[in-house]
Parts: structure tokens; sequence; C-alpha cells
């Protein structure tokens, strides 16, 4: 048994499960409670400047996820057979090799990769993902990338750096305009290689029509990737086989927005592409052969994993991704649903709060629970620090690595944008835009809604406890007195 003292739990393995009673009185309380049970640390509870504690409401999921109990009783049966892969001869290398091998069909299944002509290669995260992707597809100079402009800089940076990259046009409400996707294949024609955009936006939580655009970019002749970062822990995703027009050639993802932070992340994608030429990184396990002077380079997926790779975090991986399908990933989506048609409703409320992107309760089903916002006259700086220190409310804020994107939605004008940059550059982040930031996971409640609300209506009306300063370099509020020892909480 785990020892509890206080607020630590020392030594907890792995195989610790918090069996709280379920104190419930209906079925969707039911469902919510099994769901809730099935993450790992909802009962931790952190300090507020008052002195008291209180348990923490994590709404940053879009940034990353909590475990589940699945992924680490996983892991918490196959550590003792972990061991070196597919080149071990022990035992307890064959056991390993085969949760590698079994993991990757799991993932693929996850995704409906269709595996007579994708393959699935693990990495590190999806912007390793984007990266390989965008080495390996053979693109030169005058190629041209088509993103939307709503995508987080991880599936903007590594296009620029192989092709040319043609933004598409957004709405004046920041959704992607599916009408200027037509126009610049017109524009472009056969340069198009290829279509690269999210499956949902981090900062708005736009849903974007992965099919419809596949069999668009399919009918120029080019490819389409999907960021499936923000979209795979929210709604089932299917790729679709090969002969569909609708099919996604390439899908990139995080385990760690998933419920299985452990480093791995995976690439989808067309299996003759990685037949083709050297891989990115070259070194052990990706060669079938090598002379003095020659190297004959194995097949995908080893072609594209080089070095030892993360057994761990690929079973891990394939243990969120069962755990998903059992809960059920229309329950999450309906569940998630509910709560961001609460959360709007509710937000709306609050006096001097804007909203960007839709904030029509209404249309709580077209989009993940990302929910951007400012309150009148305040800083996202000082609000997101508020929430923390004096609610116990985890939330992010400023530009969610889509700078594009955010001074589009704040309708930011260029020379303004330019003098802000202009300040960054020079180190000062204190006045630069941005916007607060709330994300639900599949497990957040309308309680902790109600609690966020509640606080943004003090911190609206200037009902601010404790003496803020903002420090001018990284822009970020503290407060004055408010030093807890983070090391009473965890200690390496
Ligand atoms: C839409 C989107 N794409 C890509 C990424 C990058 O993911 P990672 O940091 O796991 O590589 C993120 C991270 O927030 C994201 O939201």
């Amino acid at each position: 048994m785990p020892q509890v003292e206080g607020n630590q739990i020392m030594n907890t393995p792995f195989s610790y499960r918090p069996s709280t009673r379920l104190d419930v009185t209906s079925r969707d309380d039911l469902a919510m409670a099994e769901i809730r049970q099935r993450v790992v640390g909802l009962d931790v509870k952190v300090p507020l400047l008052d002195g008291s504690k209180r348990p923490y409401v994590n709404l940053d999921n879009a940034a990353t996820t909590p475990a589940l109990w699945d992924v680490l009783e996983t892991l918490d049966l196959f550590m003792p057979w972990y061991s070196s892969i597919h080149r071990g001869k022990g035992f307890k290398s064959e056991i390993s090799s085969e949760a590698y091998d079994d993991a990757r069909e799991i993932v693929g299944r996850f995704f409906g990769a269709d595996m007579s002509s994708q393959v699935v290669i693990f990495v590190k995260n999806t912007t390793e993902a984007v990266n390989k992707a965008a080495r390996r597809i053979g693109l030169n100079k005058d190629d041209v990338v088509l993103l939307s402009l709503m995508e987080h800089h991880s599936n903007d940076l590594p296009w620029r750096a192989q092709a040319t990259v043609v933004h598409l046009a957004l709405r004046p409400d920041g959704s992607l305009d599916v009408d200027d996707v037509r126009v610049k294949f017109e524009q472009y024609g056969q340069r198009v290689k290829l279509l690269a955009v999210s499956g949902a936006s981090n900062v708005t939580g736009y849903i974007n029509p992965l099919h419809e655009l596949a069999e668009l970019a399919h009918s120029y002749g080019a490819l389409i990737m999907a960021d499936a970062a923000q979209l795979a822990p929210h709604r089932g995703i299917h790729i679709r086989p090969a002969g569909d027009p609708g099919h996604l050639d390439f899908l990139v993802a995080s385990a760690h927005k998933m419920y299985a932070p452990f480093g791995t992340g995976v690439l989808i994608g067309p299996r003759k592409i990685f037949l083709e030429g050297a891989p990115d990184y070259s070194g052990g396990g990706t060669v079938e052969i090598v002379t003095e002077d020659a190297v004959y380079w194995a097949g995908p997926p080893d072609r594209e994993e080089a070095g030892s790779p993360n057994v761990v975090g690929a079973v891990a991986m394939a243990a969120a991704c069962k755990a998903l399908t059992e809960i059920g990933m229309d329950r999450l989506a309906a569940h998630e649903a509910d709560l961001t048609r609460y959360a709007l409703t509710e937000l709306h409320k609050i006096e001097g709060i804007e909203i960007y992107g839709d904030a029509d309760p209404a249309n709580a089903s077209n989009r993940l629970g990302v929910i951007p916002f400012n309150l009148h006259g305040m800083s996202h700086y000082l609000v997101a620090a508020v929430l923390s220190h004096e609610y116990g409310i985890g939330v992010r804020n400023g530009c969610f690595c889509a700078h594009p994107y955010v001074l589009h939605l704040m309708d930011i004008p260029e020379p303004v944008a330019w003098s802000w940059r202009k300040q960054v550059v020079a180190g000062m982040r204190a006045h630069l835009p941005g916007l607060v930031r709330i994300s639900f996971g599949c497990y957040n409640t309308k309680e902790e809604v109600d609690w966020l609300v509640q606080a943004l209506h003090n911190i609206a009306a200037g009902e601010i406890a404790g003496a803020y300063e903002q420090d001018r370099a990284s822009g970020a509020y503290s407060e004055r007195t408010f030093h807890p020892e983070l090391e009473q909480y965890f200690k390496l």
C-alpha cells in the first residue's frame, strides 16, 4: 500500500489506482465517475494563496493530458519483461519485440490505417513526425505545400525548410475558408504536392473537414497530411482505405496528448514513400547491411526509426489507444460537447469577456472543447496567474505556438504586430498580445467549469486577493508573497 502523507503520496507503485467509492445519483454521473477513476492525479491538491489546498483543476489538456491508469498498469505489467528488441535473442527480448510490434498494429488500427499500403512509424511527438514527413516526401523548393493559417508552428516551420509554403485563407471567424483551398489548387496547379492541415485547431477547437479536403487534394493529384495532435484524443479518426478518395495519406499525432505521456508520437504514411532514399536520421537499426563504403537500407518502418526505439513509449501509446476505444470515442465526444456547451453558456455571462472563434453554445458538437478568451482590460498573463494562485486552476495563455493565427483572431494590424515583434526580439514580452485558453479532457466536469466561471466573475469584478508583479522579460505575473515549496510536492 502507498504511504499517504497529507498531500504527498510517497513511493506510489504504478499499480496503485485509488478506488474511491463512486458517490453518484445518475447514470451520467456514474459514467463520468468511471472515466475520472481512470485518470491519474485527479485527487491531487495544490496550494493556494490563502494558505488552503484544493484539488487541481486542469484545463490545459490541449497542451498535454494526464496519464490514464490503464497506461500505467500496462507498463507495470510490461516493465519486468522490458528488454532490447528485435536483435536480442533472450526470452525477454522476444516478449519486448512482440510488444513493440503489437503496439504498432494497435496504434495503426486505432487510426484505421491501411496497413497494406501504409506504414506506422514511431517518433518522439507530432513535431518530429512532421519534420520527418517534410524531409522524406522528396520535396524541392519549387514544390508548393498548402497549409492553413491556423496551423501550430510544428505543422508549418518544417515545411518552410523544404518547399514553398502557401497559406490558405481563413474566414473572419477564424475557421478555414474551404473555398480558398480550391482557389489555391487552381492557382498553383501541378506545383502543389501536399495539403497539410490540422484535424482540429489548438487555439479555437475548430474541426477541419479532413476527408472533404482529402478528396479535393487527390482530385488535384496532391497528397494530404492530417495533423491529428489535437483531434486524436477527442474524436474517432479513420484514415480510410487507400482507394477511397477521402483517404488520408499521412497522419501525425502525439501520445502525450492522448493520456500516455511517455515520449512517443506517430507518423503514418504511404509505405512506398519510405521505401525511397535515405532516412532523415541514419544509424543502428536503419540498415540491412553496411560495407566500408556502401549502405543497404532496411525497409520501413525500421529505416525510419534510427537507434534504440522507445519501446515503453510505444506500449504506453497502444495501451492508451485500447483504453480510449474501450471508453468509446463517441461517448467522450458527447461528454466534451456537453461540457463545451455548458462552459460557453456560462462564460458568456461574465462581464467584459471576449471569446474568440465560434462562441455559440449551439455549435458545441462541431468543435473541440478548446476555448480562447480575454477579460476586458486585463493582461492574459495576469488572468492565468490569478487562476492558478487563487483558484488552483491550470490554463495556458499567450499565442499557443500559433502566432499568425492568434494575431488574425485578435484582428491586430500589421504595424502594431511589427512593434510587438521588435519588443520580443529585444527580450521584452510584457506587452505581447495573447489569449487565455481553457481546454477540456474527457474527465473534466461541470463542477470544474462552475469553479472556473466563479473565479472569472471575481477576477472580472477586480476581486484579486494577491499583489501581483510582472516580469517584463517573460511577461509572467507572480504574487509577491506566494512561494510554495515545490520540493514538498515532488523532488527527485
Ligand atoms: C495542432 C498541433 N499540432 C502539433 C503540435 C505539436 O505537438 P508536440 O508538441 O507533441 O510535438 C501541437 C501541440 O500543441 C498541436 O496542438
